[in-house]
């Protein structure tokens, strides 16, 4: 089996490591990669955006089985595309990848088939989006951009003239450009956040372990938000009573809405959920594994990942039992120190031998001339320990992350412990 896999962050070389582990499998081959990831994947320089790159790609280099994994390929129909070249793909079409891909999409679909999430308002223009903020006249409110934005187009204002600010930034200024032509206007909710990955082929789904990500770059949820910071798995708030919820209120629910829209979802659908007083809502859907989720959930799944994503892209998930096991794990993402904003690049990175952690690089180069490992982004690489319980495993990966060196780096201190808390509680 030779297999594609499109993207390069830590998501990707966490997906990568996990279908190395099938014995099958004779190449795997990453666009782009990035240069930590050599030792598991042959790496090229094609974007993941670059779809003629990608047909041009395997048609040299004939490939089995395909996986896109960023949501903007998938969005722009990276599926479609090696589909129509007769590879067996795991991932949603274009016409699924809406569901990330449009807010208002999304927030339209989930009022049709009575999927809960927070109230909101549609708007065009910025008069009707000053307007929708009059009428709610409740702080602090939520602004989003309508089409994809980097992960950075949800704003939060907790007074008029902040909402003011944001409305101009999306909808005048265009800092996201066309993704800020209209936005959605939204009810501020409450309550702890869970992330639950899915496989569904349209027909059955499968949730994965839950998750909690840390966006915010420093230490007590403070500073600016980030891609995420770390994540643990399982999430202690997602209680078996309220995943029962979820699959009766929102994940079957949303499967079925996709399938009555003529959108089929096939690949991993993504639920953000807050637990709000009212029950479990949905803040966002992603029509992929989430970024640094992934580094946590898979390295708790037991069951063969290839095997899972035929079995999701053949429409045969119902006959592929999926196991977990029963272990949490941790993840600590090593940044640039001045990320989300500017940062410098280009220091070597070492680990000491005695590192026993899972490392996913992210934003890591190979130096030119040295042909050393260097840091090349904001998100550098993702330290992961899994144990039989959160405490260690949390205890563990800040052990190891004391293995891992590099000039400017920096890392949250508290990843997991809000999560420990209310291990104590219960
Ligand atoms: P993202 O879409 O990943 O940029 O998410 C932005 C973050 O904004 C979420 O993880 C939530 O913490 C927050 N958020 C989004 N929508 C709401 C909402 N309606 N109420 C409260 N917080 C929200
Ligand atoms: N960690 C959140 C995301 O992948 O969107």
């Amino acid at each position: 089996m030779r297999v594609l896999v499109i993207g390069g962050g830590g998501r990707e070389h966490a997906i990568i490591r996990k279908i190395k582990e099938n014995p099958n499998v004779t190449a795997i081959y990453a666009l782009p990669g990035n240069g930590g990831m050599r030792s598991d994947a042959q790496c090229f320089p094609v974007g993941a955006k670059d779809l003629d790159g990608i047909e041009a790609f395997v048609k040299e280099h004939p490939v089995d089985f395909a996986v896109v994994a960023p949501d903007d390929p998938l969005v722009l129909g990276a599926v479609n595309r090696l589909e129509a070249l007769g590879i067996p793909t795991f991932g949603p079409r274009a016409e699924a990848a809406i569901i990330e891909g449009s807010k208002v999409f999304s927030k339209n679909l989930m009022k049709k088939y009575g999927i809960p999430t927070a109230e909101y308002t549609v708007c065009s223009t910025p008069e009707e989006a000053l307007e929708a903020v009059g009428r709610m006249n409740r702080y602090p409110v939520v602004l989003k951009a309508d089409g994809l934005a980097l992960g950075k187009g949800v704003l939060i204002a907790s007074t008029k003239q902040e909402a003011e600010e944001a409305i101009r930034s999306l909808m005048v200024d265009r800092v996201f450009g066309q993704s800020g032509s209209r936005i959605v206007v939204e009810e501020f909710l409450t309550g702890p956040e869970v992330s639950v990955l899915s496989f569904t082929d349209g027909k059955t789904v499968v949730p994965m372990v839950s998750s909690m990500d840390h966006k915010r770059a420093l230490d007590g949820d403070r500073g600016l938000n980030t891609g995420g910071m770390g994540t643990i798995a399982p999430n202690p708030y997602y209680t078996p009573e309220i995943a029962k919820q979820c699959m009766d209120t929102i994940f079957r629910p949303t499967v079925e809405a996709m399938n009555r829209e003529g959108r089929t979802f096939k690949g991993c659908l993504y639920f953000g959920l807050m637990l709000t007083p009212d029950g479990p809502k949905v803040i966002e859907y992603n029509c992929r594994f989430g970024d640094p989720e992934t580094q946590v959930v898979l390295p708790l799944l037991k069951t063969d990942l290839l095997t899972v994503m035929q079995a999701t892209a053949a429409g045969k998930l119902d006959s592929c039992p999926v196991e977990w096991k029963e272990e949490s794990a941790c993840c600590v993402v090593m940044a640039s120190e001045g990320y989300p904003g500017k940062y410098e690049t280009g220091f070597e990175i070492s680990v000491d031998p005695d590192c026993k952690a899972e490392i996913y690089c992210a934003g890591v180069k190979t130096d030119p001339e040295r042909g050393v490992p260097v840091s090349g982004g904001g998100r550098v690489l993702g330290v992961v320990m899994t144990a039989p319980t959160l405490e260690q495993a949390v205890k563990d990966a800040y052990a190891e992350v004391k293995k891992v060196h590099f000039k400017n780096a920096f890392y949250r201190h508290d990843i997991g412990q809000r999560a420990l808390l209310v291990k104590k509680e219960s």
